[in-house]
C-alpha cells in the first residue's frame, strides 16, 4: 500500500479527464458538422456509385456498407485514406479511396462523416 502515489494517480487521471472533456468541446466549437452539407458533399463526390442507394447498397461486396457507421470512425478512415501510403503506421492503403478523398477538407469529412450516420442501414451491432 502506498497512499500518496494512488492519490497522485487519481489527480493524474482526473486531470486527463479534464483535458480530454476541454479537447472534445474545443473540437466541437471549431466546427459543428453540418449533416446537410454532407449530404451535398456525398452527392457531389458520387461515393454513391459504389457504396449504393443511400450509402447502404454496396454495387459489390468489396464496398463496405456506410450507412448508420458511428461518425467518429467514418472521419478517421477518411482521414487515413487521405494519409494513405504517407502514413504507413496510420494510413489507409486503398487506391481507390486515396482517389475519393484528395480534395475534402477536414470539415468536408466531418460533415460527410455526420450525413453517414445519421442514415438508416443495415449495419448491426451484436453483443
Ligand atoms: C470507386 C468506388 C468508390 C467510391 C466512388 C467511393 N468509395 Fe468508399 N470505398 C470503396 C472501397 C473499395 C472501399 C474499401 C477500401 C478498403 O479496403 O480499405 C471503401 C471504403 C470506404 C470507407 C471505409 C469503411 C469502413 O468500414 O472502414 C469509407 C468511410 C468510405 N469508403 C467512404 C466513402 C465516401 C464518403 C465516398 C465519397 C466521397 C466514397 N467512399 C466513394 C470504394 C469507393
Amino acid at each position: 500500500m502506498n497512499k500518496p502515489q494512488q492519490a497522485l494517480h487519481t489527480v493524474f487521471k482526473a486531470a486527463c479527464a479534464s483535458a480530454a472533456v476541454i479537447g472534445l468541446v474545443a473540437a466541437n466549437v471549431a466546427h459543428a458538422a453540418d449533416a446537410g452539407n454532407g449530404k451535398v458533399l456525398a452527392g457531389t463526390h458520387n461515393c454513391a456509385a459504389c457504396h449504393g442507394v443511400n450509402l447502404n447498397n454496396p454495387v459489390s461486396p468489396e464496398y463496405p456498407k456506410l450507412a448508420g457507421q458511428h461518425s467518429d470512425y467514418v472521419f478517421w478512415a477518411l482521414r487515413q485514406y487521405q494519409m494513405g501510403n504517407g502514413n504507413p503506421h496510420l494510413g489507409r492503403n486503398n487506391a481507390i479511396m486515396q482517389a475519393q478523398v484528395q480534395s475534402l477538407s477536414p470539415s468536408d469529412m466531418k460533415d460527410i462523416a455526420a450525413y453517414i450516420e445519421s442514415l438508416d442501414g443495415g449495419l448491426v451491432q451484436k453483443k
